[in-house]
C-alpha cells in the first residue's frame, strides 16, 4: 500500500498509468470536441475531472473526437487545452504537473465512419493490453446536434463496446426531442443501443451548484422544514429565470423550440421537481428519481390560461434575416414566458408554482424562491418592527442560482424561519455582504450561505457521471412524462399570438402578470389600450384616437386610403383660399400608389391648377427609372391629372448626366427652389411613410445628415439598394403646416409597436423626430399595421 502510493507520487509526471492499474482504466470520448460547449466547459470539466481522481489510482485516456480531419482537429484541440487553468486549490507546481500529464493522455481523432470506430476500440484495446492495465469503463460524451444522436449511437453499440466487467456511459445533450412524440421516438431508438442504465441525459442545471443542493438542503433542514413544507404554510413558489441576451445567431433554433421547449420544459420543471417532491431517506439511491417521477405524475393538466408568452420586438426582424424569410413571415414563438403550475396531491393542493423565464429581459438571473403565508397580524407600528424575528417580516428561502443583483450562487433563508444547516465542507455563511433589498428584505434579514468553491455545472456533472450517480440525470421515463405535461399547452398555443415587448428595461411593467381566475394575465392593458385607442367615430365612421401624442385615424386600408384622399384634398382647398396655391410634398415607396390612384380617379375637383408638387425622397436613379419615386408618381397620378408643369418639382439627382455627385450641387439646387417657391420653406402638407427599421422620408437610422441641422435637403445612404438617395430633412419636414404619416399592412406592426414604445431618438428611429413646429400632425395606420 506504501509502495503503491509512493509510486504513485514518484512516478506521477513520467508515467502516469503504470502505477494504477490497480483501480482500472477510463477511456473519454468526447465527441464534438472541438464546438462551442466543449471550449467553454467540457475541456475544463474534464480536466478538473482528472485532478479529482488521478490522484485516487484511476489512470485515464482522452480521445477528443470530431468530423474535422486529424491535423486540423489536432490543432484546434490544442488550441482549447493550452488556456486549462487549475482552480484556485492547486498550487502552481502541481498545477503545471497536471496539465503537462492531461495533455499527454489527451489524443485528436476523427469519426466520421463505422471504420473509424472500430479502430477507436482496436486502439483503445491493445493500448490497455500494451500497458498491462485493465479497463474499468468507457465514457463517451455527445457534444453534438441531435440530428448525429443515432447514427454514433449505432457506431458506439456495433463497435465500441468495452468488455465485459467494464462500464459504458453515454451522455446526451438537450434538445430530447421536441414534443412527447419526438421525445419517445428518439428514446426508443436509444433503447435499441443502449440500456437504460448507460443513459445520462445531461440537464446542466441540475449541476448548478444550488439546485444540487435543494435536496440535501430539505433532507439536511427537515427538523425545521417538515412542519411548513405544505400547502398550510406555503404561499406560492417561483422558479424563475431572466436572461437579457435574445436569440439572434440562433434564431434557427430558437424558431423550433421557444422559451417553453427550450428551458422551462427541462431546467424549470426539473428544479420544480426537486422543490415539491417527497424527499427519500437515502439521496444516492434510485428512490429519488421514483419520487420525482411520482411528482410529475401529480402535476395538474395545464390550461392555455395557465400561461402569458411574449415576444421581443427584434425576434421577427432577426428570424426573416437569418432564415431569409419574407416580410409575409410571422412567428408565434414565445420569447418570454409566465406558467402556473399546480400539484394535485395532499401535501401542494392549492400552492402557486410559478414557472417563468425570458430573453431580452432587464437583468439576468435565476433562483427558486419560496415564499411563506404570512399569517401574523402585528399590532407594533411599522417602523418599530425592527427585529429580524418580527412575526411581520416576510418569511422566505430563495435558492439563488446566479447572477442577478446577488451575483453568486447561494441560499438565502430568513431570519424569522430558521437557521439552516449545510454541509460546512461545501457552504459558508457569507460575509461582508453588500447592503441589498432582496425579494422586498435587506440582505441582513437572511441567513445566507454560498459556496466555498464555485464549481460549474459541467464540472459537477461530470464527475457524478464518472461516480455513476444517475439521480443527477434526465431517465427516459421522467423525460417522457414532463413532455408528457407540457406537450397539450405547447400545441394550443401555436395559434396565440404573443405579447410584444421592447426588450431591456424598456420593457417596464409590460411583462408583469398576476394570478387571477384561476390563470395568468398580463398585468398591463393589452398594447391597443397602451397605444391609447379611445374609440370614437368621426363622420366617416372611422377609428380615431391618439398614437404617439397625435391624432391617429385608422380603419381597413382601403377606407383609410379613403380617408386620407379626402382629407389631403381639405388641405389643398385651404391653403389655396389662404395663399393662392398648395404645396404638396410626397413620399416614394408602395404606400402611397394606392392613395395616387385614388386622387387621380375619385377627385375631380381637386384643384390641381394650384398645387405644386413636391418629393419628399428619391432614389439616385435616372427618372425613367422603375425605383424612381418620381417615375412612379408620373405614372400613378401625373399622367391623369392636369399638373400645370412648371408646378412640378422632381428631385434633381441626374444632373451632367450623372446620378447623385456632390459637386453638382443637385441638393442645393432642390433647397434655392424650395426657398423660392414655398414660403418660409414651410410645405403646406408633407405626406409620409414609415420604414420597417423606423426610417421616414429617406432618413434612416444612424443617418449623418438631415436629423438635424439647418440643411433643408440632403444625400442620405439607405442600407438597401439603391443605396445613395437624396432626402429633403427633418427640420424641413418640421416646418409644413400638415404632416401626414401614412402606414399600411400587418408588416408595418412590429414598428409601430416598437416606435409606440420607445423614447424620442431621431438618430435611431428617424420617425420619432417628426414634430411639427408650429404645424400638424396626424397618422393614418390601417387596421392591420395597428392590430396585426
Ligand atoms: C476514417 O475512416 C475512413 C474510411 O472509412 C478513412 O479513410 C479515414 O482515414 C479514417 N480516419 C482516421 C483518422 O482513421
Ligand atoms: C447493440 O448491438 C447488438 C448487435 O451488435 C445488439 O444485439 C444489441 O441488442 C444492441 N443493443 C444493446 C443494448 O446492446
Ligand atoms: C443509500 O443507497 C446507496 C445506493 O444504493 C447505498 O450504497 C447506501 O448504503 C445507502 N445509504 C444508506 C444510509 O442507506
Ligand atoms: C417606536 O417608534 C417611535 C417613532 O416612530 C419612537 O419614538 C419609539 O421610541 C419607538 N419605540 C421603540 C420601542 O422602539
Ligand atoms: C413666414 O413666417 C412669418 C413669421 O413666422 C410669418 O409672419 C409669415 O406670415 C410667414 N409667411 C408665410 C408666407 O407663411
Amino acid at each position: 500500500m506504501l509502495l503503491r502510493a509512493l509510486c504513485c507520487s514518484l512516478l506521477l509526471g513520467i508515467l502516469p498509468v503504470i502505477c494504477m492499474e490497480h483501480k482500472g482504466h477510463i477511456s473519454v470520448v468526447l465527441l464534438g470536441a472541438t464546438g462551442d460547449l466543449a471550449k467553454k466547459y467540457l475541456w475544463r470539466g474534464l480536466f478538473q475531472l482528472y485532478l479529482d481522481q488521478a490522484a485516487k489510482g484511476n489512470s485515464f485516456s482522452f480521445h477528443g473526437a470530431a468530423l474535422t480531419p486529424p491535423e486540423k482537429g489536432q490543432e484546434l484541440m490544442f488550441e482549447v487545452l493550452k488556456t486549462l487553468t487549475c482552480p484556485a486549490d492547486v498550487t502552481p507546481n502541481r498545477c503545471a504537473l497536471m496539465k503537462d500529464q492531461f495533455l499527454k493522455l489527451s489524443r485528436y481523432r476523427q469519426l466520421k465512419t463505422a471504420e473509424n470506430y472500430t479502430a477507436l476500440h482496436q486502439d483503445i484495446v491493445s493500448s490497455l493490453f500494451d500497458e498491462g492495465l485493465h479497463e474499468a469503463g468507457r465514457l463517451f460524451y455527445l457534444s453534438v446536434p441531435p440530428f448525429a444522436y443515432a447514427d454514433i449511437a449505432r457506431s458506439i453499440n456495433a463497435s465500441c463496446r468495452p468488455p465485459p466487467g467494464a462500464w459504458l456511459r453515454v451522455v446526451l445533450e438537450k434538445p430530447f426531442g421536441h414534443d412527447y412524440e419526438s421525445a419517445k421516438q428518439l428514446a426508443s431508438e436509444l433503447q435499441t443501443v443502449f440500456l437504460e442504465d448507460e443513459i445520462y441525459r445531461i440537464d446542466h442545471y441540475l449541476g448548478k451548484q444550488t439546485v444540487d443542493q435543494i435536496l440535501p438542503f430539505r433532507r439536511r433542514n427537515r427538523k425545521h422544514l417538515d412542519p411548513i413544507w405544505n400547502r398550510r404554510h406555503m404561499e406560492r413558489v417561483e422558479i424563475v429565470l431572466k436572461e437579457t441576451v435574445d436569440a439572434k445567431g440562433r434564431t434557427s433554433f430558437y424558431e423550433e423550440y421557444g422559451v417553453i421547449r427550450d428551458v422551462i420544459q427541462n431546467h424549470l420543471t426539473e428544479i420544480l421537481t426537486y422543490v415539491a417532491m417527497e424527499v427519500p431517506l437515502n439521496l444516492s439511491n434510485s428512490e429519488v428519481l421514483r419520487e420525482k417521477l411520482e411528482l410529475l405524475g401529480s402535476l395538474r393538466n395545464l390550461e392555455q390560461s395557465s400561461t402569458v408568452i411574449g415576444q421581443y420586438l427584434d425576434y421577427l426582424p432577426q428570424v426573416r434575416e437569418e432564415l431569409e424569410k419574407g416580410t409575409h413571415f410571422f412567428s408565434n414563438t414565445p420569447t418570454f414566458a409566465g406558467v402556473l403550475a399546480h400539484i394535485d396531491n395532499v401535501r401542494w393542493e392549492g400552492v402557486p408554482f410559478i414557472l417563468t423565464s425570458g430573453k431580452a429581459l432587464d437583468e439576468r438571473t435565476g433562483y427558486v424562491r419560496v415564499v411563506f403565508k404570512d399569517d401574523a397580524f402585528c399590532m407594533q407600528k411599522e417602523a418599530n418592527r425592527t427585529s429580524v424575528r418580527s412575526p411581520c417580516k416576510p418569511k422566505q428561502i430563495i435558492f439563488h442560482i446566479g447572477h442577478g443583483d446577488l451575483g453568486f450562487p447561494a441560499i438565502l433563508v430568513s431570519r424569522g424561519l430558521f437557521k439552516p444547516n449545510l454541509p460546512t465542507s461545501q457552504w459558508q455563511e457569507a460575509s461582508e455582504l453588500p447592503s441589498l433589498q432582496l425579494f422586498g428584505q435587506p440582505l441582513s434579514d437572511y441567513y445566507v450561505y454560498r459556496p466555498v468553491q464555485e464549481k460549474d455545472a459541467y464540472s459537477l456533472l461530470l464527475s457524478n457521471i464518472y461516480l455513476g450517480r444517475k439521480n443527477s440525470f434526465i431517465t427516459t421515463k421522467s423525460l417522457l412524462a414532463s413532455w408528457n405535461f407540457w406537450t397539450p399547452l405547447l400545441e394550443s398555443l401555436d395559434q396565440v399570438s404573443p405579447r410584444m415587448y421592447p426588450g431591456g428595461s424598456d420593457n417596464g411593467h409590460l411583462l408583469d402578470f398576476v394570478m387571477k381566475d384561476g390563470g395568468l394575465h398580463f398585468a398591463a392593458d393589452q398594447h391597443l389600450e397602451v397605444l391609447g385607442m379611445g374609440q370614437k367615430a368621426d363622420t366617416f365612421g372611422v377609428a380615431q384616437s391618439k398614437f404617439l401624442g397625435s391624432p391617429l385615424v385608422s380603419d381597413w386600408a382601403e377606407h383609410l386610403i379613403q380617408q386620407l384622399a379626402h382629407n389631403i384634398q381639405e388641405a389643398a382647398e385651404e391653403a389655396i383660399k389662404r395663399s393662392g396655391s398648395f404645396h404638396l410634398a410626397l413620399s416614394g415607396g408602395s404606400s402611397p400608389t394606392a392613395l395616387f390612384q385614388r386622387l387621380s380617379r375619385h377627385h375631380h375637383g381637386f384643384p390641381w391648377k394650384h398645387t405644386h408638387l413636391w418629393v419628399v425622397d428619391e432614389r439616385c436613379v435616372p427618372l425613367t427609372d422603375p425605383d424612381s419615386n418620381f417615375g412612379n408618381l408620373e405614372e400613378h397620378l401625373l399622367q391623369h391629372v392636369r399638373v400645370p408643369y412648371l408646378n412640378i418639382h422632381p428631385m434633381p439627382v441626374h444632373r451632367n448626366q450623372r446620378l447623385c455627385v456632390e459637386e453638382d450641387l443637385g441638393t442645393e439646387a432642390y433647397t434655392q427652389e424650395i426657398s423660392a417657391l414655398v414660403g418660409n420653406a414651410s410645405f403646406d402638407l408633407v405626406l409620409l411613410g414609415l420604414g420597417n427599421d423606423g426610417h421616414t422620408a429617406s432618413i434612416f437610422p444612424g443617418a449623418r445628415d438631415g436629423v438635424e441641422g439647418d440643411k433643408l435637403v440632403v444625400f442620405t445612404e439607405s442600407p438597401s439598394k439603391p443605396h445613395q438617395r437624396m432626402s429633403i430633412s427633418l427640420p424641413l419636414i418640421n416646418k409644413a403646416r400638415k404632416v401626414m404619416v401614412l402606414v399600411l399592412g400587418k408588416g408595418k406592426h412590429d414598428i409601430v409597436t416598437l416606435i409606440s414604445r420607445v423614447k424620442q431618438d431621431p438618430k435611431k428611429w428617424p420617425i420619432t423626430g417628426v414634430n411639427p413646429t408650429s404645424g400638424k400632425m396626424v397618422w393614418y395606420i390601417d387596421y392591420e399595421a395597428l392590430l396585426r
